[in-house]
């Protein structure tokens, strides 16, 4: 058995807590240090019985931990993963990488020099859903991929924009929740090259966006239609479709469709429809439902970023893969404002 991995949680805030609570029940990992300024926070952290910093500085210069998870808002993680890769300290950066691409990129450059590892928190990357589906376009089941369909339909009560930085730019669900399909397409289709974009804030009226729709060119010459919304009631969504979190009710409807010229693919649940005759659209329909066995992405991705704090594997989306989705995702947002077609910056 190896030695558990002593990783440091910065920000004990929504997804902090729950980070913090895989490493407690992960044979792989260990609770070593917590970071929050929040006396709030800072109580309930303390109830783990861990040190508690209020800097993730002074977590650094103490070296309480090996490795750090950043669950800190989102305008703080470029600094903070600064901070630890300066220190030599491998760090998983949860989505999205940096909150522009100035910032991106300082992290991408700090992680090229400093060759300390960097893991973006996608953790749909772990998906066995995502997995499964990867491995069918790998193997070119589905021809030649021309179209994707994406769904992001969701109702968050008004309590969640309690924080600040939720309300403000770059606060909104195209951040926050469409850079995690940006991520998906691009893991599954391949590069963005272009992005079309309107975006709305007709109901809630916040500074950022609260609705948004989006046209992707991809790389290898498919198309794909992207839309979120953080204020409609519907099932349409990775989180009620996959049920992965069990912070969500599961409605299990697939909210992406992937478009090949020799089956279409459902996902999540993974429903592939195809012609009997290859790709003639008169031969009867031959439906294939695989199964998965389903586990915790989240718990996955903790046991992978102990797998890349030993050295034993590369992360799966580093800093420079975290930039490109980061880039495609601003684009979105661009687009929307300029009310223009964008082609995503490289690193
Ligand atoms: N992977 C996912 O599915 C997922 C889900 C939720 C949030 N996130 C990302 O995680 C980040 C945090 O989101 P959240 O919803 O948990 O936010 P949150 O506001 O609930 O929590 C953030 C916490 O960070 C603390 N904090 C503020 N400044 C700090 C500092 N200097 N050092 C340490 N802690 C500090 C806050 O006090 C708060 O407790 C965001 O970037 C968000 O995009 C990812």
């Amino acid at each position: 058995m190896k030695r558990p991995v002593r990783l440091a949680v910065a920000g004990f805030g929504l997804i902090g807590r729950e980070h913090a609570a895989r490493i407690r029940a992960c044979a792989e990992a260990e609770l070593a240090a917590v970071v929050e300024p929040d006396p709030n926070a800072q109580e309930r952290a303390a109830e783990l019985g861990v040190p508690v910093f209020e800097r993730l500085e002074a977590c650094l210069r103490a070296r309480a931990a090996e490795a750090v998870i950043l669950a800190t808002p989102t305008d703080l993680h470029a600094e903070q993963a600064l901070a630890c890769l300066e220190a030599g300290v491998p760090v998983l950066v949860e989505k999205p990488l940096a909150h522009d691409l100035p910032a991106a990129r300082r992290v991408v450059e700090a992680a090229a020099r400093t060759k300390v590892p960097v893991l973006v928190g996608h953790h749909r990357r772990h998906s066995p859903w995502i997995r499964a589906a990867k491995e069918l376009l790998d193997a070119g089941v589905l021809g030649r991929i021309l179209l994707v369909d994406a769904l992001t339909w969701l109702a968050k009560p008004d309590d969640y924009f309690a924080p600040l930085w939720r309300r403000r730019k770059g606060g909104g669900p195209v951040l926050t929740n469409l850079v995690h399909v940006v991520d998906d397409l691009r893991n599954l289709v391949g590069e963005i090259e272009e992005v079309a974009a309107f975006a709305s804030n007709a109901h809630r009226r916040f500074e950022t966006e609260d609705t948004a729709v989006a046209l992707l060119r991809f790389a290898g010459g498919a198309l794909g239609t992207i839309s979120v919304s953080d204020a409609v009631a519907a099932p349409w969504s990775w989180e009620h479709g996959a049920g992965e979190n069990p912070w969500f009710p599961r409605a299990g409807e697939p909210c992406y469709r992937l478009g090949g010229t020799r089956a279409s693919l459902a996902l999540p649940g993974l429903v592939l429809w195809r012609h009997c005759e290859d790709g003639h659209w008169m031969s009867p329909f031959e439906l294939v439902r695989r199964t998965v066995r389903e586990d915790d992405p989240l718990a996955l991705e903790l046991r992978h970023f102990c797998r890349v704090v030993r050295g034993e594997e590369p992360p799966v989306l580093d800093a420079e893969g975290g930039f490109r989705t980061l880039s495609a995702t601003l684009a979105v947002l661009r687009s929307a404002e300029r009310g223009a077609p964008v082609r995503p910056e490289a690193p």
